[in-house]
């Protein structure tokens, strides 16, 4: 239809443009017409006269050559007239004659108009007044070979300029309509032949017998509704969200393909002891990666990763594969070799000196050198060009995960086309004046606007990404899709909040509550009526740790009767420990904890427990199912799956949860006591009312936010977003069926 109404208006703007030339010169025709015409008159009238003008030529006084000049003035046209003797003297002039025409003026334009009195013809016209309305006849006048002189004529022409205005008005509505009918048929002509082709569509999709050219796009409409349905009654039926729904999804949906995940870390991780023999394999405390490995153990694939294991080398082939996890093996891990310096650039620098602080408001300065640029350009080439030896076809479905491999995106999509690519921002995205701290802030956004999908984990992360598109690049942004559309090509950005897998697989691997409770108490060397807060993170400064140490020096100072029987353990994994804020982070929090043992500790009695070293995940659940509270306290966080992971444990339904304001979780576990981690009155006071809480209360808190998590969980995650790449593959490949078949542009063909 816009291409009909595009042509349309192209023929509107075609014919007036016609329509203007062909008036002008209508009009310059025109004039000469009656120019010819008033010549012709002006010499018969003259030569009607001639015998009397010879006669009256040199009569003194001049009255009867006057009497003749006002008799050829008596018809309309002829304004005045005169008659100039050789001389170029005037011998008679009628009373209205021009007193700026002379004779002489005019014997001057007579020989520059190159004709001569003696030659006999009309000379040309003469416009030699204001205005152009008048034209001006000289016609010699001779007494057989003698020349006399000429008599001049002066025609008014003004109902020229009225015929011809007229002549231009009936040619404007004659071509005007024939445009506007021209431009109508073509309209209904393309509306017919579309609608005719839709039906011939639709007849074919109802009936199952469509034309042949028709064919394929009618098989990939059926797929996507027979999907879609499949899809809505999976909804209806209320079935739930797991590993197998999730791989009939990938199957269905996506031809069964494998999928390809690139990320910066690897779920395991192979290290050397450092004293003793044999190789241990690690999980790392990364939520992207509690979150992932599930998905992948269902969909099987490949999972790109930065080997830096002390092992990796040498448990992987020669290509950097291993097959994981140990034991199951269901998918590949393909190990990416760094230099020092590219992982102190790429990573350490760039990724964790830059965008980290840029994207987290917990007020570290946000460091870009241009070296660690450089280097994070190299390695997400290096990871693109790792991902197209891994790729089997070419339009492989590639998960790139987050702000390592902004880049990555644009670099795989230059190679691979039509690849599927989602790409998922594991943190907060800032606001775009924050954004414009980053020195490349165009080259970030590009690179990631190579995705078909970008995933963030909350509706304000799109939002401001949204806003960071406006403000730095030349691209269309639409809000109501929610997509930006750059160089004819569409990412979705959209909110797809990640979560655990359900039941959480290390719920299985640990005891049940009581016996958690009791084998930690007895680590711990705590009296059975203690009461065990816990705090699990990474010890990164976006975490709070150090606000929340003071929220329980806050409880014990304003709540006496919890001292000696509160104690808070700590789980801080160390994390990034080459950059100096870390460094002092864990210095700091030494101090704090240090500062309260002595403050409160009586004894053996240590309010707070300070476990600086990885636990892997079994342990950590271990605490989970030990404690009375769990206080997440991000200054600001993506989601935060700790928050998620105590929920998961706690099968019994026992336990609350302090949670801030300031994480992602906190938009959906909203039964959690939440607060502002910065006030640290009001967490003191939520740990005393989560400490008093009656069991009744923390149950029903419990319950629903594990009928929350349950439903929500990662499967439910990854599904969604796997939907809606099928779904835009499946309308990518139609468009481009539709634009080869029958010729029509992408942007129509996407419409249909
Ligand atoms: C955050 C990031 C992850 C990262 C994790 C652990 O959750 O979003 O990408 O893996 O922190 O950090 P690390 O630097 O140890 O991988």
């Amino acid at each position: 239809m816009g291409q009909a109404l595009r042509f349309a208006i192209l023929l509107v703007l075609g014919l007036g443009f016609v329509t203007w030339g062909t008036s002008v010169l209508v009009d310059r025709t025109t004039r000469e017409w009656f120019e010819k015409d008033v010549s012709l008159r002006a010499r018969l009238a003259v030569s009607g006269a001639r015998r009397a003008l010879v006669t009256h030529w040199h009569e003194e006084p001049p009255s009867d050559l006057r009497g003749l000049l006002s008799e050829i003035t008596d018809d309309e046209r002829i304004l005045a007239a005169a008659a100039c003797n050789a001389d170029l003297t005037f011998l008679a002039r009628t009373k209205y004659f021009p007193s700026q025409l002379s004779c002489g003026e005019i014997e001057h334009r007579i020989r520059a108009t190159d004709a001569s009195p003696s030659e006999q013809v009309p000379w040309r016209s003469l416009e030699v007044l204001p205005g152009g309305n008048v034209h001006v006849s000289a016609i010699p006048v001779g007494d057989r070979d003698q020349g006399l002189g000429f008599v001049v004529l002066v025609h008014d022409l003004s109902f020229v300029q009225r015929r011809a205005a007229t002549s231009r008005l009936f040619l404007l509505i004659t071509f005007g309509s024939l445009a506007l009918a021209a431009a109508g048929i073509t309209v209904v002509a393309a509306r017919l032949a579309r609608r005719k082709w839709s039906d011939d569509l639709r007849m074919g999709l109802r009936s199952g017998s469509a034309r042949p050219e028709f064919q394929p796009v009618v098989r990939d409409v059926r797929e996507l509704v027979d999907r879609i349905v499949a899809e809505k009654q999976s909804d209806r039926e209320g079935e739930a969200w797991n590993p197998k729904r999730l791989k009939r999804t990938l199957n269905r949906y996506l031809r069964g393909e494998k999928v390809v995940i690139l990320a910066n870390r690897e779920p395991y991780v192979h290290e050397k002891p450092k004293c003793g023999e044999g190789i241990r394999v690690v999980h790392p405390a990364s939520g992207l990666v509690t979150a992932l490995e599930p998905v992948m153990r269902a969909c099987s694939g490949t999972w790109i990763a930065h080997g830096n294991g002390s092992a990796d080398r040498e448990t992987a082939d020669r290509h950097g594969r291993v097959r994981v996890p140990p034991g199951e093996e269901s998918y590949l891990i393909r190990r990416v070799w760094l230099t020092p310096e590219q992982e102190k650039g790429y990573y350490y620098g760039f990724s964790n000196e830059g965008l980290w602080p840029l994207c987290h408001i917990a007020h570290t300065r946000p460091i870009f050198r241009s070296d660690d640029w450089a280097h994070y350009k190299e390695v997400n080439q290096k990871f693109a060009d790792t991902l197209l030896e891994e790729v089997d076809s070419e339009d492989p479905i590639v998960l790139v995960q987050d702000y390592h491999f902004a880049l990555a995106p644009s670099l795989i999509r230059q190679h691979l086309p039509r690849a599927t690519i989602i790409m998922f921002w594991h943190i907060p995205w800032p606001n775009s004046q924050r954004f414009g701290i980053c020195p490349w802030p165009k080259h970030l956004l590009e690179g990631m606007l190579g995705a078909s999908i970008l995933g963030f984990h909350t509706q304000s992360d799109c939002n401001s990404f949204v806003d960071c598109v406006d403000r730095f690049l030349e691209a269309r942004v639409d809000r109501e899709q929610g997509a930006v559309v750059q160089h004819g090509r569409s990412t979705l950005v959209r909110a797809y909040p990640i979560s655990l897998d359900w039941p959480c697989q290390w719920t299985t691997k640990v005891p049940p509550v009581e016996q958690c409770r009791a084998s930690i108490f007895k680590e711990l060397g705590l009296e059975s009526d203690a009461l065990l807060g816990v705090g699990v993170d990474r010890l990164d400064y976006t975490k709070g740790v150090e606000e929340r140490l003071l929220a329980v020096e806050r409880l014990l100072e304003r709540f006496p009767k919890f001292r000696g029987r509160f104690t808070f353990a700590q789980l801080a994994a160390p994390s990034r420990t080459l950059i100096d804020r870390y460094r002092q982070l864990n210095e700091n929090i030494e101090q704090v904890a240090a500062r309260i043992n002595e403050r409160f500790g009586q004894g053996n009695y240590r309010p707070v427990v300070l476990l600086r070293t990885h636990h892997e995940p079994p342990t950590v659940f271990q605490y989970y199912r030990a404690a009375d509270v769990c206080y997440v306290s991000s200054l600001h966080d993506g989601m935060n799956l700790v928050a998620k992971e105590f929920v998961a444990a706690r099968e019994d339904e026992g336990g609350v949860l302090v949670l801030s304001q300031f994480t992602g979780a906190a938009r959906e576990l909203t039964e959690a006591l939440i607060v502002n981690p910065y006030d640290i009155d009001e967490a003191s006071s939520a740990l005393a009312m989560a400490l008093h809480m009656s069991e009744d209360e923390k149950r029903d808190r419990m319950r629903s936010m594990r009928a929350f998590v349950s439903e929500f969980n990662v499967y439910r995650w990854a599904g969604r977003m796997l939907v809606d790449a099928a779904r835009l593959r499946t309308r990518d490949r139609l468009t481009g069926r539709l634009t080869d078949h029958f010729d029509i542009s992408a942007n129509v063909a996407s419409r249909l």
